[in-house]
C-alpha cells in the first residue's frame, strides 16, 4: 500500500508526479504529497485524494526537474496533513517518501530524541529520514552511505526514495518487501511502486530486488548495489502493458469497465493454453512441475481476500477432478500458525497484485520448509511471481478498481485449466469428462457476455434493495465460495453489512436474522444439489425473506418462488462460479453507485496490501 513516484530528468517533474500519483491512487488515498527541488526543497501535501492535493497546490510555483510524490494508506499516525508524505529531516535538507513499515521505529526514535532530534509527525518514516541525517552528520559520509548504513539498522519493510537539497542531481532509492521499479527514459529516470506511472514514457524498466539500492544521477547510468555494498548489474526488462488498459475507456468507473472486460480477460487467460478441438492443454509455466503434482499428497492454497475465495473454488476443482486433498488457508493465519508442511506438499499462492505481504510471507515460510511453491498472479514481474518456483499468470490486464472482479474470474479460469491438466496427468478423469470440460471452458467468455447483457435488469433489482441494512448470500458446493465473494463485493463498496454462508448452514444461525427487510441472494445453479437449494429457498420464504436467485436459464421451479431471478447460461457445474459471480458484481456496483459511494476507491481499503 502507499504509492510512490519520482522523476529526474529535463522535464518539469510536477505534472509527471501528479499523473503518476493518480495512477497509483488505488494503493492508498487518505493523503498525498509532492516534493520538488528547484534550488529550494519545496513540499506540498495534504489530507485527501490526489485531486485535493492538486487543489491545494493550485496557484503556487511548482518548478523543478527533480521531484517525488506519495499517496498514502495510513499505518502509523492518522491520515492528516502533517503525517502525509514527503517527510523532511530535522535540518529540512533531506526529504523522503516511504511505502512499508519500520517495525523498530520506536527504539530508533527514542535514541534520536536523546541525540536532540525532534519530531513533527507520528510516522515511522520521519524516524527513518532523521536516522539518515544523523548518520550523515555523525559519520561525515555522503547521502548514499548514510542511507545504506541506516537501512542496515532498520527492521521492517520499505520502498523509499530520498532526495537532498545538497545533491540537486541525485535520487536514492531502495527496497525491501515493498515493490519499486525504475523506468529508464531518454535522459530521464522514473521511480514508482508499479509500472503504471511509467508506461507512457518508457517501456524499459528495472525491478529492484529486496535490499537493493539505486543511485540515480541526472545524465549518468544508474548505479545499483545491495545495502551490503555489493555491486548489482541492472537487469533491464521490457514492459508488456499498454496505456489504454489504464484508462476508463468511456465507463463511469474502473470497476464497471473491469466487470465488462471479463469476456476478454477470461479469454486472454486461456488463450494459447488450451485447444478444445485437439483436447490439449499447455501450461508452460508449470510444465516442469506436472510430475510433482502427480506425486503430490496435498495442495495448500494460500491467499487473502477475493483471491482466497478463488482458492476455495480451487479446492472443489482439485479434489473433484484431480483427487488431491486440498487445504485453503488465509495467508495471515497460516504464516503464524506453525503449520505442518512436508517436502511433497505443493503450496499455491494466489494473488492479483503479487505483492500482498501476508501471502508473500506465507509462501516464504512454505519455501523454507521445502515445499514446492507455485504462483497464480496477475501482475507480471510482481514479487510473488518472482519468488515462486513456477506459476501461471492470469493475464487479466491491469485491475484498477479496488474491489477485485476480472482478476477473480481470470483466477478461476486458470485454476480450472490447471486442475483439469493435473487430473489428466494423474489419470483421475475420464476422457469424455475431460473433453466436455475443455469444450465448456472454451465457451465461457461468450457466456459471460450473455450474463452482462442483463445489466439493466440487475440495475432494476439493485434499485429495489438499495436501502437494505443487511444482506445474506447463500450457495452450495462450487457456488458456496461465490456466496462469500458476492457478500464481500457488496460490503466492500456499499458499506452495507453482507454475509456469505453455505446455504445449508443457514439454519444454524443466520436464519434468525431473516425477516421481510432482509434480501437473501441465493446462487441456485447447481444441478447436483438443486432440490436441496430449493428447500433452502423455501425456508427463507417461510420467514418472509426476499429472495434474489441466480438460476440457470430455463429454470421454472425457483422462478415461481423467488422474488427476483437472474439467469445465467447453462454450463457444467464446475464452471458455474465464473458465470454466477458476474451478476453479484453488478448488483454490488449498482447499489454502491445509488448510495453515492466511491466505487473505485472504497473507504479504508487499498488494492495492494503490502503491510501485514
Ligand atoms: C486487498 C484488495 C482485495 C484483494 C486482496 C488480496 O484487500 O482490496 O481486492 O482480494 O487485497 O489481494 P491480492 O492482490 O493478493 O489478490
Amino acid at each position: 500500500m502507499c504509492g510512490i513516484v519520482a522523476y529526474i530528468g529535463e522535464k518539469q517533474a510536477y505534472p509527471i508526479l501528479i499523473k503518476g500519483l493518480q495512477r497509483l491512487e488505488y494503493r492508498g488515498y487518505d493523503s498525498a504529497g509532492v516534493a520538488l527541488l528547484n534550488g529550494q526543497l519545496n513540499i506540498y501535501k495534504c489530507k485527501g485524494k490526489v485531486s485535493d492535493l492538486k487543489a491545494h497546490v493550485n496557484g503556487t510555483v511548482k518548478e523543478g526537474t527533480l521531484g517525488m510524490g506519495h499517496t498514502r494508506w495510513a499505518t502509523h499516525g492518522a491520515p492528516n496533513d502533517i503525517n502525509a508524505h514527503p517527510h523532511l529531516s530535522e535540518s529540512k535538507n533531506l526529504a523522503i517518501i516511504h511505502n512499508g513499515i519500520i517495525e523498530n521505529y520506536a527504539s530508533l526514535k527514542e535514541a534520536l530524541i536523546q541525540r536532540g532530534f525532534s519530531f513533527k509527525t507520528e510516522t515511522d518514516t520521519e524516524v527513518l529520514i532523521n536516522l539518515i541525517e544523523d548518520i550523515k552528520q555523525k559519520e561525515q559520509v555522503d547521502l548514499e552511505h548514510a542511507v545504506r548504513i541506516a537501512l542496515n539498522q532498520v527492521v521492517g519493510a520499505y520502498a523509499i526514495v530520498v532526495m537532498s537539497k545538497d545533491n540537486p542531481d541525485t535520487l536514492i532509492a531502495a527496497k525491501k518487501s515493498s515493490p519499486l521499479v525504475i523506468g529508464i527514459g531518454q535522459d530521464e529516470y522514473f521511480l514508482a511502486s508499479d509500472a503504471t506511472p511509467i508506461i507512457e514514457y518508457t517501456k524499459n524498466v528495472v525491478y529492484l530486488e529486496d535490499e537493493e539500492m539505486a543511485i540515480i544521477t541526472r545524465g549518468e547510468d544508474i548505479v545499483m548495489k545491495t545495502i551490503q555494498n555489493q555491486p548489482v548489474t541492472p537487469y533491464i526488462e521490457e514492459l508488456q502493458m499498454n496505456l489504454e488498459a489504464l484508462e476508463k475507456g468511456g465507463y463511469d468507473h474502473f470497476m464497471l469497465k473491469e466487470i465488462f472486460e471479463q469476456p476478454q480477460s477470461i479469454y486472454d487467460s486461456l488463450r494459447g493454453r488450451m485447444s478444445s478441438k485437439e483436447g490439449t492443454i499447455l501450461l508452460g509455466g508449470i510444465k516442469d512441475y506436472v510430475q510433482k503434482f502427480v506425486a503430490a499428497k496435498r495442495i495448500i492454497f494460500i491467499a487473502c481476500g477475493t483471491s482466497w475465495h478463488s482458492g476455495l473454488v480451487a479446492e472443489y476443482l482439485f479434489e473433484d477432478l484431480a483427487r488431491i486433498p486440498v487445504e485453503v488457508e488465509y495467508a495471515s493465519e497460516f504464516r503464524y500458525r506453525n503449520p505442518v508442511l512436508y517436502e511433497d506438499d505443493i503450496v499455491i499462492a494466489i494473488s492479483q497484485s503479487g505483492e500482498t505481504a501476508d501471502t508473500l510471507a506465507a509462501l516464504e515460510l512454505a519455501k523454507s520448509k521445502g515445499a514446492t511453491v507455485i504462483g497464480i498472479c496477475n501482475v507480471v514481474g510482481s514479487t510473488i511471481a518472482r519468488k515462486t518456483d513456477a506459476g501461471c499468470y492470469t493475464h487479466a490486464g491491469p485491475e484498477i478498481g479496488v474491489a477485485s472482479t476480472k482478476a477473480f474470474t481470470a483466477q478461476l479460469a486458470v485454476l480450472s485449466l490447471m486442475a483439469l491438466h493435473i487430473a489428466q496427468a494423474r489419470g483421475s478423469i475420464t476422457e469424455s469428462r475431460y473433453r466436455g470440460f475443455l469444450t465448456a471452458l472454451a465457451q465461457i467468455p461468450k457466456k459471460v457476455e450473455e450474463v452482462l447483457q442483463q445489466n439493466d435488469a440487475i440495475k432494476a433489482i439493485a434499485e429495489k434493495y438499495k436501502d437494505a441494512k443487511n444482506c445474506l448470500y447463500l450457495g452450495r458446493g462450487y457456488n458456496f465460495p461465490v456466496a462469500l465473494e458476492g457478500a464481500l463485493k457488496f460490503k466492500e463498496i456499499t458499506y452495507v453489512h453482507a454475509e456469505g454462508y453455505p446455504a445449508a448452514e443457514m439454519k444454524h444461525g443466520p436464519i434468525a436474522l431473516i425477516d421481510e427487510q432482509m434480501p437473501v441472494v441465493v446462487i441456485a445453479t447447481n444441478e447436483s444439489a438443486y432440490e436441496k437449494i430449493v428447500s433452502n429457498i423455501q425456508e427463507v420464504k417461510a420467514r418472509k425473506g426476499n429472495i434474489i436467485a441466480i438460476v440457470t436459464e430455463g429454470d421454472t421451479q425457483i422462478k415461481a418462488i423467488a422474488d427476483f431471478t437472474i439467469e445465467i447460461p447453462h454450463t457444467i457445474e464446475e464452471l458455474t462460479p465464473i458465470l454466477s459471480v458476474v451478476p453479484l458484481q453488478l448488483l454490488a456496483y449498482h447499489v454502491a453507485v445509488m448510495l453515492g459511494c466511491h466505487v473505485d476507491q472504497p473507504r479504508n481499503l487499498a488494492k495492494s496490501v503490502t503491510v501485514e
